[in-house]
């Protein structure tokens, strides 16, 4: 199974969950540091205040990257190294530590692909109402330009925001995440205020002279659970409207608006039922529509949904009213999440034929298992697996005529991961917390050869 010339192989982390040094260089505080040090909110108190300290020993780690011949890196910029209470002039010292980062990167011959949020938000912008307040949005756009001028004469691939549906429905929905607000209002206003700031942001980055666009979401194929296994079955109406809703709260509220400068009317209809539609503004859709290069998609797991009359919404779900969320009669991870590698085939079909037109990239891929630790080596075996299976069919999807253009898995190093703290490793390489020691697992060796091979 040999993939396209030129197709991108690389791996991803992102800045809270790896650089630690929270207090360096005029770093700020961000939405992270308070909602992590706040007891109760993440697994054994853990924190990002040193996670794996890459901020330190990012040159080792690019080393380590070129030794895994990896030919793309996607990290994000903490936004509070740069602007320490999210707006005003930026902060050099912060930009330097990136500056220094691209210019190893490029060194090593390896592209940075760079995330401008990967939610840690400085506080003081929290504490304005973060994304629920519009001014958000502005300076979200002026801190991307700013991080534009310091490495647009180097950095080729720019992303705006990663996955802005878990930042809004986890972050104001449920409160799992930072900033821990319950509240379906909130996280519907959040939702637009972040495609707005991706909106203002793609505009400028392109006035910047930025080539190449791109906007993360997390996906999934929404499936009942007779499709998990069984891709012919065919849901009854109810189970249909059920599946489409979902589909339209997760995928459809951000690629749609983004892509067709329209919202799916299912999500229109969510925010009407908690709090209306009002703080979509007249040009707002016009804004958020600006052209971008490429749809970057994380995969995971399906969702799994079936009709459900009576049922409540689900606190990250404000729309899901008559809708019951279902595990999947499939293997787990250690986030016991289903483990269904067709899922990523038939949801690049779906979505190239939804955004015709838009090359993808799988920007996330990857599992967490209890990995041990033998004699100096990780014998990660069901990570390979688990790997392998989904590069299958990704491979699937380019031959049913997908145009993707990458792969990057997640995620290069065992980290920070948010609720669960260090309790869940989803890297290639492990990380000994007790001494920040690498060691690449048998997942990466396996990938390495994947890369060099430029197939299966
Ligand atoms: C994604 C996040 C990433 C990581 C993986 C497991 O939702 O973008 O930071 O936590 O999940």
């Amino acid at each position: 199974m040999i993939f396209p010339e030129n197709f991108v192989w690389g791996a991803a982390t992102a800045s809270y969950q790896i650089e630690g040094a929270v207090k360096e260089d005029g770093r700020g505080q961000s939405i992270w540091d308070t909602f992590s040090h706040s007891p109760g909110n993440v697994a054994n108190g853990d924190t990002g205040d040193v996670a794996c300290d890459h901020y330190h020993r990012y040159a080792d780690d690019v080393e380590l990257m070129r030794e895994l011949r990896l030919a793309a890196y996607r990290f994000s910029v903490a936004w509070p190294r740069i602007q320490a209470d999210g707006s005003g002039p930026a902060n050099p010292r912060g930009l330097a530590f990136y500056d220094r980062l691209v210019d190893r990167l490029l060194a090593a011959e390896i592209a940075p692909y760079v995330t401008l949020y990967h939610w840690d938000l400085p506080q003081a912008l929290q504490d304005r109402g973060g994304w629920t307040d519009r001014d958000t949005a502005h300076r979200f756009a002026e801190y991307a330009a700013a991080v534009h001028d310091r490495l647009g004469d180097r950095v080729r691939h720019w992303t705006t925001l990663n996955e802005p549906w878990v930042s809004a429905f986890l972050g104001y929905g449920n409160g799992v995440h930072a900033p821990g607000r319950r509240d379906p209002g909130e996280a519907i206003r959040a939702a637009h205020h972040l495609l707005l700031g991706h909106g203002l942001a793609a505009a400028r980055l392109r006035e910047l002279g930025a080539q190449h666009l791109m906007l993360v979401v997390n996906s999934a194929p929404v499936l009942t659970p007779a499709q998990v296994n069984d891709p012919s079955a065919t849901p009854g109406e109810a189970d249909a409207a059920a599946t489409a809703r979902v589909h339209a709260l997760l995928t459809g509220q951000f690629l749609d608006p983004v892509i067709h400068g329209r919202y799916p009317e299912q999500v229109l209809e969510a925010a009407r039922r908690n709090g209306g539609t009002g703080h979509i503004q007249e040009g707002d859709l016009e804004t958020i529509a600006a052209p971008i290069d490429q749809i970057g998609i994380n995969y995971y797991n399906p969702c799994v949904v079936e009709a459900s009359p009576g049922r409540p919404a689900d606190a990250a779900w404000p729309g899901s009213e008559d809708v019951a969320f279902r595990g999947a009669d499939a293997p787990t991870t250690a986030m016991g999440w289903p483990i269904v590698p067709d899922g990523l085939s038939r949801l690049l079909v779906r979505l190239s034929g939804d955004y015709p037109g838009v090359p993808f990239m799988v920007t996330e891929n990857g599992a967490a298992f209890d990995d041990v630790m033998e004699n100096g080596r990780v014998h990660d075996a069901d990570r390979v697996s688990y790997l392998q299976g989904h590069l299958r069919e990704a491979h699937r999807a380019i031959e049913a005529g997908v145009d993707l253009r990458g792969y990057l898995v997640w995620s290069l190093l065992d980290n920070f991961e948010w609720a669960e703290g260090y309790s869940r490793r989803f890297g290639i390489v492990h990380v000994d917390y007790a001494t920040q020691a690498r060691v690449p697992k048998d997942s990466a060796l396996w990938f390495r050869d994947v890369i060099v091979r430029n197939g299966l």
